[in-house]
């Protein structure tokens, strides 16, 4: 086959693929997914004002981190969510802001450094590894962990016609089993009685209730999912998910509450 074939075939997969999820709704949520972001204003006990979208901040929030917790941001650059966090934490506790990628990480000291009052900043710390090896560096330490996983983004990829061209439909299963990984060592990290935030902003049901489905079946009795509904939030088989044709151009973002509970 030649390139130029193979890069008309990832368009027409990427379009039947989503199509068979979506149904009758795939041409709108599509349409919608093709729309400028419209980003909101965060400053809450902030420096300086960071532009994130709302849904994000809604998932942050949903961990619901207070004063005095130990908070890992396993995938944290460029931040957003790292700040909502922080902002909740006011400089008590600690907040660990993890991502293995050194030059986002890079990006992600300079949105720490300009957005966070310099009094906080100690107690910020801000590493580099793999999340889903976590269990060896630490396990059982925190209060709250937050997991916004790496995803297939069809937001972004819809949106760019090579990363469209490319696409393949093993590429979320190739995710989803990353997914599982990182999410598995999340449950070693948090506290039992401690809590997880699982989202990603894919549209992919393999990557959301899918990454849950199978903590279910490979780590029974060690969890329990909590309430996420809310406004805008559609209610899946596991967890909840905001999507942009019904949500106002929010997300998407799905999203899955876990406490560990041994
Ligand atoms: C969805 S983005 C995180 C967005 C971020 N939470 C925010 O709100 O700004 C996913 C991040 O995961 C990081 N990542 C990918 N694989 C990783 C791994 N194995 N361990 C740690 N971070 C990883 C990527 O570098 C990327 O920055």
């Amino acid at each position: 086959m030649g390139k130029k074939q193979k890069e008309i075939e990832g368009e027409k997969l990427f379009e039947l693929h989503y199509q068979d999820i979506y149904g009758d709704r795939w041409p709108t949520l599509r349409l919608a997914l093709l729309e400028e972001r419209k980003p909101v204003a965060f400053c809450e006990h902030l420096e300086a004002t960071y532009y994130l979208d709302e849904a994000s901040i809604v998932a942050a929030r949903l961990l619901g981190v207070q004063k005095g917790d130990h908070v890992l941001d396993m995938c944290a650059a460029p931040g957003g969510k790292s700040l909502v966090l922080a902002s909740s934490l006011q400089g008590s506790g600690k907040l660990v802001a993890n991502d293995r990628s050194a030059t986002r990480r890079g990006r992600l000291k300079i949105v720490l450094k300009n957005h966070l009052h310099e009094a906080w900043q100690e107690s910020v710390q801000v590493t580099g590894h793999d999340a889903s090896k976590w269990g060896l560096y630490e396990q059982g330490l925190y209060d709250r962990v937050l997991l916004d996983a790496p995803c297939s983004s069809e937001r972004h990829v819809l949106n760019d016609g090579k990363a469209l061209k490319l696409w393949r439909p093993s590429r979320p299963k190739v995710l989803a089993i990353q997914q599982f990984a990182m999410l598995a060592a999340a449950l070693e990290a948090v506290k039992i009685g401690g809590v997880i935030l699982y989202s990603t902003c894919s549209i992919e049901p393999i990557e959301n209730e899918g990454v849950i489905e199978k903590l279910f079946a490979k780590r029974a009795g060690r969890f329990a999912l909590e309430d996420t509904s809310g406004p805008d939030a559609e209610q899946r088989s596991y967890g909840s998910i905001i999507l942009p044709d019904r949500a106002n151009g929010r997300g998407p973002l799905y999203f899955c509450l876990i406490r560990r509970v041994s």
